[in-house]
């Protein structure tokens, strides 16, 4: 390709570290669709013969059928995707090929194609988050009013609804959809035309070429154009905190299937054995999700670092940034795929729940509550009488609501029956009708409001 200022071939090594097309390959599609659109924008302002551009079009459509079929010979000696598919059109239409790159760089090219392609997976991550969110969504149905303890600290604090605990996800990765879809928006501007850095004597028409690729309009700034990938530390970043939070729900899951807590039993299709414990089942899926945080925050780290301090405008460090959003992005839809899989198919077990509820006796703020309202005790003090309620309980071995009134009486003596009203895991989450609270009422018009905006 420019054998023109060359006596010699690269050495072995050079080829190594210099080849991107074994992973560059990925971008095949976006590479053909951006040559499409020059093509056709070269042919439209005269730049190239109409018959060219009608030449390189067709010469196109082939490869693409060759590189759908599988019959696409790649070559590492030809560098990347944009040289392998430039020189394949070389040998299907000839001379004419030539004059494709008129008006175009690679480092356009590069970055018109990899955009297109974040641009999708974009797209891919609001689709597998929104699936997601549906399956919690199936269990927040089935379990609006089912009591489980609310931890902090993961220790019992107040009971709340499985119901509850699943819309907060619901929440977490409905933001996470929001900031996909900003990323997106953001990244829909077209860098082709921009040449190698300065533009091009050319007059060609980058809204042209802009709209037919689907982007909203041309960049304004070409070395902007060539040198950034922000757009593609944007998908990472966006692709980490949704991460974060895949990997909560997935180190829940692991709590909660684990034979101690019981609170879900996860299918034995998102399950495994154990090669030498047969009353094994593991929750790997679970395990490898919480993991996969490391490759994707990786990503996001790793391509940062390949973008900072980097003088503008291209430099062969961008060829870096590729394989990190790839693996980031495998990572990422593989995770959500996982995660909606569980969610579906996991059973909720409300009895396991129930009993770790009573167990921590997660009502005393309730107790501690009545004190205040019907004694018009300080908070504080009323606090002091609930916990020495609560050490009562546990000499006893019973939960608060079968604490003797006689015993409560030693403790604070104008506590009187009524108090049991509110001591039932029921009467606790019943009450908390704030808005946005465990209250099933309140979760059920939570539960209305992501059908309607999910459906
Ligand atoms: N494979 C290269 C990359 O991914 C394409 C751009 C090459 N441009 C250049 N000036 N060498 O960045």
């Amino acid at each position: 390709m420019w054998g023109g200022r060359f006596e010699r071939g690269p050495a072995a090594i050079m080829e190594e570290i210099n080849v991107s097309v074994e992973f560059d390959r990925r971008l095949a599609e976006q590479d053909l669709a951006g040559s499409r659109a020059h093509a056709a924008m070269l042919a439209r302002q005269g730049i190239i013969s109409p018959e060219d551009g009608e030449a390189i079009v067709t010469g196109l459509d082939q490869i693409a059928a060759e590189i759908r079929e599988g019959r696409f010979a790649f070559s590492r000696a030809l560098e990347d995707i944009h040289l392998n598919i430039e020189s394949r059109l070389a040998q299907i239409i000839g001379a004419a090929a030539g004059r494709l790159h008129t008006a175009r760089s690679r480092n356009d090219q590069v970055a018109t194609d990899f955009r297109l392609w974040v641009r999708q997976a974009c797209a891919r991550a609001e689709a597998g988050l929104a699936a997601l969110q549906r399956a919690l969504l199936g269990q927040a149905e089935a379990h609006a009013d089912t009591i489980m303890p609310g931890f902090t600290h993961l220790q019992p604090a107040q009971p709340v609804t499985f119901g509850h605990h699943c819309l907060a996800y619901v929440e977490m990765f409905a933001r996470d959809k929001d900031r996909f879809a900003a990323a997106a928006a953001r990244m829909n501007e077209s860098p082709l035309g921009a040449a190698a850095l300065a533009g091009t004597p050319f007059p060609i028409d980058r809204e042209q070429t802009a709209k037919a690729l689907g982007f909203d309009r041309p960049m304004r700034n070409s070395l902007d154009a060539v040198a950034s990938r922000d757009f593609a530390l944007d998908y990472l970043a966006a692709a980490s905190i949704a991460a974060v939070h895949l990997s909560r729900l997935a180190e829940e899951i692991v709590i909660w299937a684990t034979p101690s807590f019981g609170f879900v039993k996860l299918s034995d299709a998102f399950s495994t054995g154990s090669s030498i414990m047969p009353q094994k089942k593991n929750p790997d899926a679970a395990e490898l999700v919480r993991a996969k945080i490391g490759r994707i925050l990786g990503s996001f780290v790793a391509l940062t670092t390949v973008m900072k301090g980097l003088a503008l405008a291209y430099a062969k460090d961008l060829q870096e940034d590729k394989e990190a959003v790839f693996n980031g992005a495998d990572a990422l839809d593989l995770s959500l795929a996982a995660m909606a899989g569980m969610m579906d198919d996991l059973t909720a077990v409300p009895a396991k729940m129930r009993a770790a509820a009573e167990a921590g006796f997660p009502t005393a703020t309730d107790l501690a509550d009545w004190c205040v309202r019907e004694l018009q005790t300080p908070f504080r003090e009323a606090h002091h009488i609930a916990g020495a309620i609560v050490k009562r309980a546990e000499e006893l071995g019973v939960t608060l609501d079968q604490v003797p009134l006689g015993e409560m009486q030693k403790i604070e003596p104008r506590i009187n029956k009524a108090v049991y009203a509110v001591l039932p895991l029921e009467a606790s989450v019943n009450a908390r009708v704030s808005f946005g609270g465990t209250a099933p009422v309140r979760v059920r018009e939570q539960i209305a409001y992501w059908r309607e905006k999910l459906s």
